[in-house]
């Protein structure tokens, strides 16, 4: 037995137009895995699938915080494939308006944004598990990897709202590897990654100048990586695919830091 196959597998993949998540769901298909793309632009679907077997593979568009577009989506899956192996909630990130300016303090906040912030990160990784859980209480059998951030377990400036919603990713994740497994048996699991600092369309103006040098807070950030560097979208794909094949069959309310050991580092 292989324990890392994870051929023919299907696997749904929200925020498959974005950074990580995209990069994620073509080394997916890469892989022989059968991927539905979720995102909420058409065009920019079909351009993250360009080049794949679109009888293999299918794209839905998809808001996460559309209840009655992930029903539609499962039905969709489930014509195309019957079944869902693996559901990844790559959906999410931060919202400038959700963030305290170096000038301003918490009592500035914009409480209307924070709440949009952790409604996107949360409530967009809990209904995608709800609508696409039920196929995976039908057949007991399913994995489910959310995505976490450093921001979760310590302080990072500025980012209140979004670490306030990875926080309760990771909480998530925990209550449900508990309370699917009790339910439902061992073949349901829910876990989570937690990438470090990898420049993405949100951060890129957080972290790097337009000349490439990094700013004082992506300076800040290489000094308490051990690494020394950011971190770069294919080195996501090894944790993902571990923790949708049977080599991790055992494992359940987990959080996979990927993050160059950022958060076993003092800074000292
Ligand atoms: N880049 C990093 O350094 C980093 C670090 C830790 C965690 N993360 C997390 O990784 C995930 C992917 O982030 P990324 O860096 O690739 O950013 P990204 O912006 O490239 O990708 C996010 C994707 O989510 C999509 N999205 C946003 N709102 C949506 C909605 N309502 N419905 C459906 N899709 C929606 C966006 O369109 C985009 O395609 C996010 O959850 C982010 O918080 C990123």
């Amino acid at each position: 037995m292989d324990l890392f196959d994870i051929s023919e597998k299907v696997v749904a993949v929200t925020g498959a137009t974005g950074v990580l998540a995209g990069s994620l769901a073509r080394y997916l298909a890469a892989q022989k895995a059968k991927v539905v793309f979720m995102g909420r632009n058409a065009r920019k679907l079909s351009e993250a699938m360009e080049g794949l077997d679109e009888s293999e593979h299918m794209a839905c568009v998809c808001n996460v915080l559309d209840r009655e577009a992930l029903e539609s989506a499962k039905e969709a899956v489930m014509k195309k494939y019957g079944r869902l192996d693996a559901l990844v909630n790559g959906a999410g990130g931060n919202m400038p308006g959700a963030t305290i300016a170096p000038e301003k303090t918490f009592f500035d906040l914009d409480v209307s944004q924070w709440a949009e912030v952790v409604k996107l990160n949360l409530e967009g990784t809990l209904l995608p598990i709800m609508v696409f859980g039920e196929i995976f209480k039908a057949q007991k059998s399913g994995s489910i990897v959310n995505f976490s951030s450093m921001t979760a377990q310590s302080a990072v400036t500025r980012v209140l709202g979004y670490s306030n919603a990875k926080a309760a990713v990771e909480n998530l994740t925990k209550g449900l590897a508990v309370e699917f497994a009790k339910k439902f048996g061992d073949g349901l699991r829910v876990n989570a990654i937690a990438p470090g600092f990898f420049i993405s369309n949100q951060n890129r103006a957080l972290l790097t100048n337009p000349d490439g040098t990094f700013t004082a807070r992506g300076q800040a950030v290489i000094n308490k990586t051990p690494f020394g560097r950011f971190g770069n979208a294919d080195e996501i794909w090894g944790a993902v695919h571990y923790l949708i094949s049977p080599a991790s069959k055992f494992v359940t309310g987990t959080v996979m830091a990927i993050d160059g050991g950022f958060s076993c580092f003092s800074g000292v």
